[in-house]
């Protein structure tokens, strides 16, 4: 008889792939679970023991919170990377890794392929199969919900018949995804863009109205674009996004609404909280303004887009992405300094920056004592500067649509000296 076909299975624990691991058992695989920590703060015991219970012969779990931030949500914050200039791409940074250890765990355990439990309607799906593709072309995925026709309420029929224990998370009216970069949430009422967002919806944020009075204040420290102290005191990158979630959260800090373009077609509306994603973002943005250079600072934006669709899109193991990380390490080498943010009710700003790298002086910018800037140069500057459209003024005439003689007309008061 031939050997079984073996898989590894991305396992969370919820209803879809605890069916998934019966239901890949029942097409013929051996199915090995793996679950990864990327700080969803869940029972990992009880989901690797689960995972034995419904048929995995094997089941890993691994902790990969600092591989995540570092070796992924580092490198995209850098970038400054925001999809469609509202969401921090929790979810999305967070499946290549995942799909890395899939890979990794697969060469190890001798497997033929890989197996997620995305929809074939979402993004997701696309993340994972084509993470794969790079990094093992020769391994197969499979992506059961994908393939079986089976809905929510089918499911839940198909565990009470073979005695799949049913999760909490099905009580749930909404999807959710979460790890420390964020915390995604649709379906339900949310599935209607006109609807306000419910109260339930909300989990590490606070209502503003809640929010304490005083503000909090955070001081972030940056190492080429890289956070590595809060408030002074050197931190882990785990320790220090925990806290900014808390932090952050408390004052009702990082509540995103977006409807968004997914790369099937679909426009769907996601609710996102991130705290910590929101303020890092901030205080990065904030340190490029005082050390960039205008024209660096321009372009990097639009790299950033780039990195941002294609890391939505499915693209972090690809050769542009590679290419752009190049591009925004190298701008980040004088990104060091401290930003001070106030958290308050709902809000977070900016409010102070300062780096050794500055390019910000004070004696250029100042209009009082000290000023070294050349005011008399600027007569000369400008003169240059207009040339263009001073010759095209005298030589073709009218350049704008404007009609100046009806700027100045019925609505004025005029006085003259000595009365009329
Ligand atoms: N729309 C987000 C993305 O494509 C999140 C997807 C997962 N969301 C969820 N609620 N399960 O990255």
């Amino acid at each position: 008889m031939a050997e079984r076909e073996k898989l590894v299975l991305a396992y969370s624990g919820g209803l879809d792939t605890s069916v998934a691991i019966r239901w890949l058992k029942d097409q013929g695989y051996d199915v090995v679970a793996l679950t990864i920590d990327l700080g969803e703060k869940k029972d990992l015991d009880a989901i690797q023991e689960r995972a034995l219970q419904v048929g995995a012969s094997a089941a890993y779990v691994v902790d990969g919170k600092k591989k995540f931030l570092e070796l992924f949500v580092w490198p995209s914050l850098q970038a400054g990377a925001v999809y469609e200039k509202e969401y921090p791409l929790a979810t999305a940074i967070g499946r290549p890794l995942i799909a890395a250890m899939l890979v990794q765990v697969a060469r190890q355990e001798n497997a033929q392929g890989i197996a997620h439990g995305c929809t074939g309607k979402g993004n997701d799906q696309v993340r994972f199969d084509v993470s794969t593709q790079a990094l093992a072309p020769e391994l197969k995925v499979v992506a059961p919900v994908r393939e079986w026709g089976m809905n929510r309420e089918d499911e839940i029929e198909y565990a009470a018949q073979h005695g799949i224990p049913v999760p909490a998370s099905v009580e749930s009216p909404y999807s959710t995804d979460e790890n420390l970069w964020g915390r995604s949430i649709e379906a339900g009422i949310l599935e209607d863009p006109w609807a306000e967002p419910p109260g339930d919806v909300w989990d590490w944020t606070r209502d503003p109205r809640d929010c304490p009075d005083e503000p909090t204040y955070v001081e972030i420290g940056f190492k080429e674009g890289i956070p590595v102290s809060l408030d002074g005191k050197p931190v882990d990158s785990v320790t220090l996004v925990e806290t900014l979630n808390q932090a952050g959260g408390q004052n009702g800090v990082g509540r995103i609404d977006h409807l968004e373009n997914r790369l099937v077609g679909i426009k769907s509306r996601e609710i996102y909280e991130a705290p910590a994603a929101v303020i890092l973002l901030q205080a990065h943005q904030a340190l490029e303004d005082i050390t960039l250079t205008k024209d660096v600072a321009r372009f990097k934006d639009v790299v950033a887009a780039q990195w941002a669709q294609m890391v939505y899109d499915g693209l972090w193991f690809s050769p542009l992405r590679e290419a752009l990380y190049a591009f925004v390490k190298h701008t980040q080498r004088h990104v060091n300094g401290e930003v001070r943010l106030k958290l308050y009710k709902g809000t977070s700003m900016v409010a102070g920056r300062k780096s050794k790298d500055q390019l910000y002086r004070m004696e250029l910018a100042t209009y009082g004592r000290g000023d070294q800037f050349d005011q008399s140069a600027a007569a000369g500057f400008i003169k240059l500067w207009g040339q263009g459209v001073r010759t095209a003024s005298q030589v073709q005439g009218q350049l704008h649509s404007l009609d100046l003689s009806a700027l100045v007309g019925g609505d004025v008061k005029k006085l003259t000296a000595g009365g009329e």
